[in-house]
């Protein structure tokens, strides 16, 4: 499958349409960028690893049973997937007290959460990705009351699956941020499952493997990205 021409260009990856209208490529790009483009940098092989990690995982949900976007990899930093009508908002479940939830809410880092909770976020940089709830996708007709109960659903499950993955892995999964589409009738998770977009912890150390070492200039973050590649067994070769 080749690419046709570039449709859109996002902090980190870019998306090509091809031959089959039903089909793009999502290009990952080393690009690496934190506070809504705020800071940014070119980080040697981070696009080829979460290329990889993403086709991991999305395979790892289909074979749960969480319908995706995704159809296969293409070249270390590409892959083909189905065209959606990206719904523009961020769903994310937060296991573990981390981030903006530590800041809006005065509570420490390094909580368990039980049971997990659940936000959205309207995705916007401009606007810094405001949190909004159900009320305003309603009102403003983002999506329909159907479709934020699957996205809802389908949020959750993920968190069951992937939960276990990467505990399997020695890895605890702090929180993550998903986002759906529309194809024909159904809404299937779009986007990428990588460390950009959530927060990976060593079991035992609490050790951060995410994209936090690059925005608290931690240092090592593609070797950390690496380290939850090899550990989930993905092929990096
Ligand atoms: P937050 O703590 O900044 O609200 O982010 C929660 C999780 O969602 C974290 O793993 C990062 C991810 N996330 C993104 O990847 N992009 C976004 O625009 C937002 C709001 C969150
Ligand atoms: N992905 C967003 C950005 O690049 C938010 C973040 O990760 O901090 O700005």
């Amino acid at each position: 499958m080749e690419t046709e021409q570039e449709l859109y260009s996002g902090k980190a990856k870019s998306v090509y349409t091809t031959a089959d209208p039903d089909k793009l490529i999502l290009h990952f790009r080393d690009d690496t960028s934190a506070f809504d483009g705020e800071k940014t940098e070119q980080l040697e092989r981070k696009g080829m690893v979460n290329n990889k990690v993403n086709a991991f995982i999305m395979t790892h949900l289909e074979r749960a049973g969480i319908p995706t976007h995704f159809e296969r990899l293409l070249s270390d930093n590409e892959s083909l997937v189905k065209r959606l009508d990206m719904i523009p908002i961020e769903c994310v479940v937060r296991n573990i007290t981390a981030g903006s939830i530590c800041r809006r809410l005065g509570v420490p880092e390094n909580m368990d959460l039980d049971p997990p909770t659940f936000e959205f976020f309207l995705k916007n940089d401009e606007l810094h990705d405001p949190m909004i709830n159900e009320y305003h996708i309603r009102s403003f007709k983002w999506a329909g009351d159907d479709e934020i109960a699957v996205m809802k659903r389908l949020t959750f499950e993920v968190n069951d699956v992937l939960k276990a993955l990467f505990l399997e892995a020695g890895i605890l999964l702090v929180d993550y941020k998903l986002e759906f589409g529309r194809y024909h009738d159904e809404i299937l998770l779009g986007d990428e499952f990588t460390p950009d977009g959530c927060r990976l912890w060593d079991a035992v150390t609490r050790e951060k493997l995410d994209k936090d070492r690059f925005r608290q200039d931690l240092g090592g973050t593609v070797e950390a990205y690496e380290e939850v590649a090899i550990r989930l067994g993905v092929d990096l070769s």
